[in-house]
């Protein structure tokens, strides 16, 4: 399957910025991989000898920065319920001063769309040098990442230009349901469910939601147009979610923006909630859906402004939004929509160059 470049992905065409561009290409996104990752008999293949470095690691250790660090939150959970292979999640800045005591047959996966970030090369050059294997899952065929590593998986999810990362983010947590679903099939590890026929629903969910624009620039109306800061909370998978929204929130609108397990509010977090903060709480999973309820009601009490977005099923009156109903596991490629649309409209009001934020990059290649 070829990773060309197909040159009308470098235009912004119609599109008043590439991000906006790049949330809309996300449900084809979620297609091209389904494809690219299907074998001639329609099954899910990935070379069998990445499959065996993973059967063979004894711990994995993912390694990534910023939007794809938040990524390989989620594929933690992938590969420990799925794979049932021990994961820890290290952000590259840190792992390369702080490296924890590593097992007998640890495997390092690391996470970049440019496959070029600076923090994370210097890890697999340590890591290359102590003669462990790995893996780089990334958007760019021959970056250094993939050049330097055992072995690459592509995103296929076409050059991504926006400073904010969109449609990389859900392509890598794509591509990292498919290399635990493969893992745990060659390991005889039954599933429980048909990842290409529920990746095909993300993808319809994620239409339904880039299809409701006007919806999400009114809660960013609604809840973001004169704030100066904003919480997100959720649990479990919805947590990791909201550490995307908020970096997504912070790094193009400017608002102090930070993503908060539920939980934790009442060990000192709530302290910060004032009259009218806003609070965008993320309720998709449905083991902890009490609870995070339980804690909008905390902080509602506390004069708090409560987004609450669910998903069918968990859905309760007064939610702002509800999202279409997809296995819990991949709730996250569908709870993102709305925190991209959100941020980019709350930038938009604030009149922020939306692709080009002020003091980034779009690959930190720099220490
Ligand atoms: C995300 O929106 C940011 N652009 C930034 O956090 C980015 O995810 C990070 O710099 C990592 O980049 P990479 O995926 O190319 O390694």
């Amino acid at each position: 399957f070829k990773a060309e470049i197909d040159m009308s992905d470098i235009e912004k065409g119609t599109y008043p910025h590439y991000m906006l561009k790049e949330i809309d290409e996300q449900p084809a996104v979620m297609r091209k991989i389904i494809q690219a990752y299907q074998g001639a008999d329609e099954k899910l293949t990935i070379q069998p000898e990445i499959i065996e470095a993973l059967k063979e690691a004894d711990r994995i250790h993912i390694i990534a920065a910023g939007t794809s660090y938040h990524a390989g939150l989620i594929g933690k959970e992938y590969l420990e319920k799925l794979a049932r292979i021990p994961v820890e999640v290290h952000v590259s800045s840190e792992f390369g001063y702080n490296m924890p005591l590593l097992s007998e047959k640890p495997l390092f996966i690391f996470i970049s769309q440019s496959g070029e970030t600076a923090d994370s090369r210097q890890v697999l050059v340590k890591i290359k040098e102590m003669g462990h294997p790995s893996l780089t899952i990334t958007n760019v065929a021959g970056s250094t990442l993939s050049r330097e590593a055992d072995y690459t998986l592509l995103l296929y999810a076409g050059p991504e230009i926006a400073v904010a990362s969109t449609k990389a983010y859900t392509a890598q947590i794509a591509v990292l349901s498919i290399l635990a679903a493969v893992t745990a099939q060659s390991k005889g590890i039954d599933i429980g469910f048909d990842l290409v026929q529920e990746l095909g629903i993300v993808a319809n969910a994620i239409q339904a939601q880039v299809d409701m624009k006007e919806e999400m620039e009114q809660i960013a109306r609604d809840f973001l147009s004169t704030t100066r800061n904003c919480f997100f909370i959720g649990r479990v998978m919805d947590y990791f979610v909201g550490l995307e929204g908020a970096l997504k929130l912070k790094e193009i609108s400017y608002i102090q923006a930070e993503g908060f397990a539920g939980g934790e509010l009442k060990h000192g977090t709530i302290a910060l909630i004032e009259e009218g903060t806003p609070v965008i709480a993320l309720a998709t999973q449905e083991k902890v859906n009490l609870s995070i309820r339980g804690n909008v009601k905390e902080v509602a009490a506390r004069g708090a402004n409560p987004c609450i977005i669910s998903m069918e099923g968990l859905q309760e009156e007064g939610d702002s939004l509800v999202l279409p109903k997809v296995h819990e596991l991949l709730s996250p490629l569908v709870s993102v929509i709305p925190m991209q649309l959100i941020s980019y409209y709350a930038a938009l009001h604030r009149d922020c160059d939306v692709d080009k934020p002020r003091n980034l990059a779009k690959s930190v290649t720099v220490e």
